[in-house]
């Protein structure tokens, strides 16, 4: 197996169903996002529990603030030993500098526009342009300020590969196996958003829901092989 491709979400209820999750996945090739919600509920204990079953973390907490903070926040990030983490590129170029000047840090991925946008419900936000135009501005500002990745949906992933090249990782959520009816409104397959060039995808509740997630883990790894991408 090459390098791993499939970033599963954490999203779970409490910290036990987390780790139940974790004993059923050991051993596949995964990395763990650790979001908002476990976070608040469990701190790091929730990182540690992924890093006590051997995998790596992706600590999702979208941090926005000022750049001393931000700063801060990434260095403890630092000191929990995770992977990675996320910040918005709307904090702008001084906020994103100072998050990478720090000499030992995790791998900055840059949120660009939710997932769970629309173009209608982007311009009723009051965001003028378009969502893939605000995307390709933003992941030029992640690139120029030290972000090692950005966050997008599947949908964009072809324009940023396009734009940018190798300099940046993709990151994809919005994955969605079948077209479903919630709040993921810019959404491709696993191997389709793999296809359109995202490096690695997010996948949450379509595992967490599974009545078998084991199984369906693995068919996704299996589809991302058919696909002639190496998970
Ligand atoms: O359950 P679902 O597959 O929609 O989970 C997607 C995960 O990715 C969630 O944890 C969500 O917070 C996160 N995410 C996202 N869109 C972004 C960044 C992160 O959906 N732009």
């Amino acid at each position: 197996m090459g390098k791993t491709k499939l970033i599963i979400a954490l999203d779970t209820p409490d910290l036990k169903t987390a780790a139940a999750l974790l004993k059923k996945l050991k051993g596949l090739p995964l990395i763990y996002k650790v979001g908002s919600s476990l976070f608040t509920l469990a701190g790091p204990r929730a990182v540690d529990l992924v890093h006590e079953c051997g995998g790596k973390v992706f600590l999702d907490l979208k941090f926005y603030d000022i750049p001393n903070t931000v700063r801060s926040a990434v260095e403890s990030a630092e000191r929990l030993g995770v992977y990675s983490v996320s910040l918005h590129l709307s904090g702008g170029a001084r906020m994103l500098a100072a998050a990478a000047s720090l000499k030992k840090r995790p791998l900055l991925w840059g949120i660009t526009v939710l997932t769970s946008f629309d173009e209608e419900a982007f311009a009723g936000s009051g965001f003028v342009g378009g969502i893939e135009k605000n995307i390709l501005r933003l992941a030029a500002l992640g690139a120029e300020n030290g972000a090692d990745g950005i966050v997008c949906s599947p949908l964009e992933a072809a324009a940023v590969r396009n734009r940018f090249g190798k300099a940046l990782k993709i990151i994809t959520p919005g994955i969605r196996l079948v077209c479903g009816d919630d709040d993921q409104k810019r959404t491709l397959t696993p191997a389709g958003a793999l296809s359109a060039g995202a490096d690695m995808i997010v996948l949450g509740r379509p595992v967490l829901n599974a009545p078998d997630p084991v199984a369906i883990v693995r068919e996704i790894l299996g589809e991302l092989d058919r696909a002639g991408v190496k998970s």
